[in-house]
């Protein structure tokens, strides 16, 4: 574990300030410590008081069955449709005037929709999908800009029961075409274009080059956003306006079994394909829904803003369902972060009142650069409460957040989950954690984390180790589509009884746990895990590429930015130009997110006796420094010394 062992030593600490916890949801240690000793000691009372908070269509008789691990039931028997309990329950009672979406487009125009409103437009869309045949058990894909039509084309799909599978609106063509297959997707919901950086991005064309020759994707429903020219085919495409503006606004919610399908969302795995990460309904609304609550003591009055795109699971648990469940005030916004000046994200805040703001670490060290005079110029009054997501947060950054952003008045809370999780499993509780710069702290309610050795003993204090879950938790995945060997071969093969995250953490002597990430060779650029074998395949699949090895060096910015190492077709001699068509090419591929930052020739990789390349010798020269582990199993010495001499 020594690679990934972290020198941080952090000894600050921030404990709740007086004013938020005298208004907190939970304000004491002893009532946290009452709360998490029940969801550990007694988790079918626990878990089923919280999930019968929500309105069931017909009651679980079970709250959990794991005779079948690692398959998990949760709520087993019960019936409730998520875009009813997200939608209908607001709807029809004291929150229909209230803003459940207030939406902010990058050119400055913005919409809110009331909960009524976003109940009836849900409604119309869900009809317009069901009159082009889509119906319970389908899957459709949604490939969509940060537009209220993605959260209201999710909610469509769950409400008649169709299983969406959003495909991150920066993903290429290649990789959404990729997923529809995978998914057996029937249709793709798109928009023409975004507005981004000034400029329309289109996504129309896109989504007509993926379905190309795919006869099994009979719809291709069209947001209207930005106007661009677009080609449209009579038979297979629907302009959603049109068809809404026809649709009835009642639809009844699809009665789903709390295991029936909610939604695929695809990640990167280390090796091979990227998975289609299985998340089910009941568990999985149960487990946004109560996270949701208490990690950001969410209050009637607050406007709650996540930063994150609809096409990463945080948009999926924290835009749309954990908050809308909750009949929570959600703010979206569009575009790019600095556009159309480094100060739009603090004049969003200022203009909507934002109250709760959460965000990744990438983010803040991008705000950080920009300057501390752009938030000075707004309003960050409203704020009460601010988080992160992503990857570990480093401490400058940290208390950069707390002083600039949070005026030193907000607890900062670091949330630790990951697809897989569907919800956040490790973090401070605002009004009682004592938060401390770069610690997820300690696991939420229901999780029970412990950080491991090889053999799945649990280490000690400041030890070094696997993190592990030892126990089902509602929101847990519960497979990969169409592959359940490859679900247990990545979650539950090395230790069997424990679901292992695939990451490396260490517990301190307050028993507060710090992430020190990934075990594997996914990299992590700007918050997003990337594998490293979809961008070598990418990068492969040039003419003049031979081999290609792809590690994550650490970026101030980014967090890792990708270092590739190339070998190229002999006799042929690479300039920069080749970088460059290089770099054109895997953004192309797979999308701009996994351009490399570098890109290194050399006439050989290091490799062990059976072949496989030793990324993190490469990790080593890419960061510049000393190769300090084993190199017993290198096949060729010289290769590691060839490689620094092309170093720039
Ligand atoms: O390595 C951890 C890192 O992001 C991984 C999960 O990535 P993904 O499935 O894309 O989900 C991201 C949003 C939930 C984790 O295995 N990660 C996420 N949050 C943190 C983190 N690392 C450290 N601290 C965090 N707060």
């Amino acid at each position: 574990m020594n690679q990934i062992e972290n020198v941080l030593h952090e000894n600050r600490h921030f404990p709740p300030p007086p004013e938020f916890q005298a208004k907190a949801r939970l304000s004491s240690e002893a009532a946290y410590q009452r709360m998490y000793r029940e969801s550990i000691d007694q988790p079918d009372a626990f878990w089923g008081r919280i999930a019968r908070e929500l309105p069931w269509i017909e009651p679980f008789q079970k709250v959990l069955d794991w005779s079948n691990a690692p398959f998990a039931k949760w709520f087993v028997g019960g019936k409730l449709n998520v875009s009813a309990v997200c939608l209908d329950q607001h709807a029809y009672g004291v929150r229909a005037q209230k803003p459940a979406i207030i939406w902010e487009g990058e050119p400055g125009d913005s919409r809110t929709l009331s909960y009524g409103e976003l109940h009836l437009e849900v409604c119309r869309f869900a009809n317009v999908l069901k009159r082009r045949g889509l119906k319970k058990g389908d899957r459709a894909a949604i490939y969509m800009p940060m537009i209220p039509e993605a959260a209201i084309a999710m909610l469509a799909c769950a409400r008649i029961g169709v299983a969406h599978s959003v495909v991150f609106g920066g993903f290429s063509a290649q990789a959404l075409r990729e997923r529809i297959e995978d998914g057996a997707c029937t249709a793709v919901i798109t928009a023409d274009g975004s507005f981004r950086r000034g400029s329309v991005l289109a996504l129309k064309p896109q989504v007509d080059e993926a379905v190309k020759g795919l006869d099994a994707v009979h719809t291709v429903f069209v947001v209207r956003r930005a106007k661009n020219p677009i080609e449209w085919s009579k038979t297979r495409d629907v302009w959603v306006h049109e068809a809404c503006a026809e649709a009835s606004p009642e639809c009844t919610p699809e009665p789903m079994d709390s295991e029936d399908l909610l939604f695929l969302l695809y990640t990167s795995g280390s090796t091979g394909r990227p998975k289609g990460i299985v998340h089910t309904t009941g568990g999985y609304i149960v487990g946004s829904y109560l996270s949701t609550q208490y990690v950001f003591d969410l209050r009637e009055d607050d406007v709650y803003w996540c930063t994150a795109d609809v096409g990463w699971v945080t948009g999926h648990s924290y835009i749309v369902y954990g908050p809308l469940a909750n009949g929570a005030t959600v703010v979206m916004y569009e575009g790019a972060p600095n556009t159309p000046h480094p100060g739009r994200m603090w004049e969003i805040v200022d203009k909507h009142k934002v109250t709760i703001f959460y965000t990744a670490p990438t983010a803040i060290r991008a705000f950080m650069k920009w300057g501390d005079e752009w938030p000075a110029k707004y309003s960050l009054a409203t704020l009460r409460l601010l988080g992160t997501v992503g990857e570990p947060i480093n401490p400058e950054a940290w208390i950069w957040y707390h002083k600039q952003i949070g005026h030193e008045r907000c607890p900062i809370v670091d949330t630790w989950w990951q697809t897989e999780t569907g919800s956040i499993m490790i973090t401070p509780l605002p009004g009682v954690t004592s938060t401390t710069p770069g610690s997820a702290t300690r696991p939420f309610f229901g999780v029970d984390a412990a950080v491991v050795d090889e053999a799945g003993k649990e280490l000690g204090p400041n030890e070094g180790g696997y993190l592990v879950l030892r126990r089902p938790w509602p929101s847990m995945l519960r497979g990969i589509w169409g592959d359940e060997q490859r679900y247990r071969d990545n979650y539950w093969s090395k230790f069997k009884t424990m679901y292992f995250a695939g990451d490396g953490a260490r517990r301190d002597e307050h028993g507060y746990l710090w992430i020190l990430g990934r075990v594997d060779d996914v990299i992590n650029v700007s918050g997003h895990r990337l594998s490293t074998m979809e961008v070598e395949s990418a990068l492969v699949s040039h003419a003049k590429v031979c081999e290609a090895a792809v590690v994550g060096r650490p970026d101030a910015l980014t967090g890792q930015a990708i270092c590739a190492f190339v070998t190229v077709d002999t006799g042929l001699e690479p300039d920069d130009r080749l970088k460059q068509e290089l770099m054109e090419h895997v953004a192309k591929e797979i999308g701009k997110l996994a351009r490399p930052a570098e890109i290194r020739f050399t006439d050989m990789l290091p490799k062990t006796r059976s072949g496989k390349i030793m990324r993190r010798l490469l990790r080593d020269i890419a960061a510049g420094i000393e190769t300090v582990g084993d190199t017993s199993t290198l096949e060729d010495f010289s290769v590691l010394a060839r490689l620094r001499d092309n170093e720039e």
